[in-house]
């Protein structure tokens, strides 16, 4: 395979060479942000599941280092957490010198003590501030009986006001997410299933189960708790994507606020990306701040192992933060790119345009320096027309990323058919849509372009869509663009963040 360079991303961690999938065990420590990571040490496409890791200053400059948590004869390493132990409550550290620990799912084969297949959750500490993690002598410390063949991700999660770690997991093909308690990390009693009526096709998994408190409207006295599952197939873009619910945890049991009625279409669901690329998200622990912060494999199972990159296959999305906004009883997820993204296109001061009205039919062609881009726009119709913007343009107009916004049916619609390179899959050459109400007929997009993908969040990261795109080199450029009524391209900001 030819090394396709133009596509290897400025912004958003890819490993030098190899397979990867999902993010594993982020963390923060002493200035460092640690990512872990599913990959295949030797080939380009998913197997022997081992842990690499990257670390960064600032989420966004990335340094790979050797493999933290090999496959062993027999022991594949499935996706997993890491939690910093700073009372050394597992005994497995000291008070001076608090353990770190790596909770992940090791899948068995050929051992006498597991029939094979089975997938259980084990411990690994590491005596080396994350470079590496050694397996604890008692795994695995949670196996499902009777059967564990499905049983994985562990994600956990300290619950202050019980003093005891919570840990969700999911039984796959059930589609049911399992939670657990534990005061030493490493023995774990059951406390509820988490299994809505829902959303659900048979031969469906549920993944990367994450539980997280967040204050409703930045209110400290008003926690909610927000339950993300990723689920493959049959997510909203098609593929794998990520489902979330907005509810309440007491300490046992997680309850989903007002869920559609059963056999609902998908989109009266809840998902916390439209676009096709984004699966498996997971939180950073112990982050400097209590902004949880998430980051997400970039990629499709419907078509991972077909991606043109080559000497490697797979790549994160950029750090979010999160946020609950209500508005009129009803709660969104809200996501922007995390601060330290903020920070550093920031320093990338870029052009600020004054408001501009476009005529029915008029575009307006910009053209930019490097294909790493930082784009905000505020749209507002004066009709009931479209409006919005070609990204990663040619010189000829042929090949470019579109987004189109609708004021008469409020549908936002991202198409990558003619982004570039599309035809590896059949399932990748898709238009997705989305609805998005507007503020006061205005909507607002932030849009981060990088040399292989589009991540958009719209009206203040109520709405997100995250997709990889294949484009040529040179097409950089981007227009504007009406059509059926005039639009005010209010508060235009564009930014080239790469040479
Ligand atoms: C999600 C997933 C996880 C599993 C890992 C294996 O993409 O299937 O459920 O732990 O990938 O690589």
């Amino acid at each position: 395979l030819p090394d396709t360079a133009l596509w290897r991303p400025a912004l958003h961690y890819t490993p030098s060479a190899h397979w990867m999938n999902d993010p594993n065990g982020p963390f923060f420590l002493n200035g460092t942000w640690h990512l872990y990571y599913q990959c295949n040490p030797d080939g380009m496409v998913w197997g022997h599941t081992s842990w690499g890791h990257a670390t960064s200053p600032d989420l966004l400059h990335w340094q790979e280092q050797p493999v933290a948590l090999p496959a062993t004869q027999g022991h594949d390493i499935f996706s997993g957490s890491v939690v910093y132990d700073r009372d050394n409550r597992s005994g497995l550290g000291t008070a001076a010198s608090p353990p770190l620990l790596a909770l992940y799912t090791t899948v068995f084969s050929g051992d006498p003590a597991h029939p094979d297949g089975t997938q259980a959750q084990s411990v690994a500490l590491s005596p080396d501030q994350g470079r590496s993690f050694v397996p604890h002598e008692g795994n695995p410390v949670l196996t499902l009986h009777p059967d564990s063949r499905q049983f994985r991700d562990p994600s956990v999660i300290w619950y202050a006001p019980g003093k005891y770690w919570v840990m969700t997991t999911v039984v796959a093909d059930a589609q049911v997410v399992k939670l657990y308690r534990s005061t030493d990390l490493l023995h774990w009693d059951f406390l509820s299933d988490f299994q809505p009526s829902g959303y659900r096709k048979p031969g469906m998994l549920w993944e990367m189960p994450l539980l997280i408190p967040l204050p409703l409207d930045g209110n400290d006295h008003d926690l909610r708790w927000v339950m993300i599952v990723s689920v493959n197939p049959w997510s909203i873009a098609g593929g794998s994507g990520v489902q979330y619910f907005v509810g309440h945890f007491d300490g046992t049991k997680f309850t989903p606020d007002n869920l559609p009625q059963e056999g609902a279409d998908p989109a009266a669901y809840r998902w916390l990306d439209h676009g096709a690329d984004n699966y498996a998200a997971i939180r950073f622990a112990n982050a400097p701040d209590q902004r949880p912060r998430l980051i997400s494999w970039m990629s499709n199972w419907a078509y991972a192992d077909k991606l043109p990159t080559s000497p490697w296959r797979g790549q994160m999305t950029l750090p979010v933060s999160l946020s609950l906004r209500s508005d009129h009883g009803a709660i969104t997820l809200q996501q922007n790119p995390a601060p330290e993204y903020e920070h550093f296109a920031q320093a990338h001061p870029g052009r600020n345009f004054t408001a501009r009205r476009l005529a029915a039919g008029a575009s307006w062609h910009l053209a930019m320096k490097s294909s790493v881009q930082d784009i905000a726009v505020t749209l507002k119709s004066a009709g009931r027309g479209k409006a919005g913007l070609v990204l990663r343009q040619s010189a000829d107009g042929k090949e470019g990323t579109r987004i189109s916004y609708d004021f008469a049916t409020h549908l936002l619609t991202l198409d990558r058919r003619h982004s570039g390179k599309t035809g590896f899959s059949s399932n990748f050459s898709l238009v997705h849509i989305a609805q998005l109400a507007p503020r006061n007929d205005t909507i607002t997009l932030h849009i981060v372009v990088d040399r292989n993908s589009v991540e958009l969040f719209a009206n203040g990261g109520d709405l997100r869509m995250t997709d990889l795109i294949f484009p040529q080199e040179n097409s950089n450029d981007m227009t504007l663009f009406a059509t059926g009524a005039p639009t005010l391209a209010d508060t235009l900001h564009v930014a080239d963040l790469a040479p």
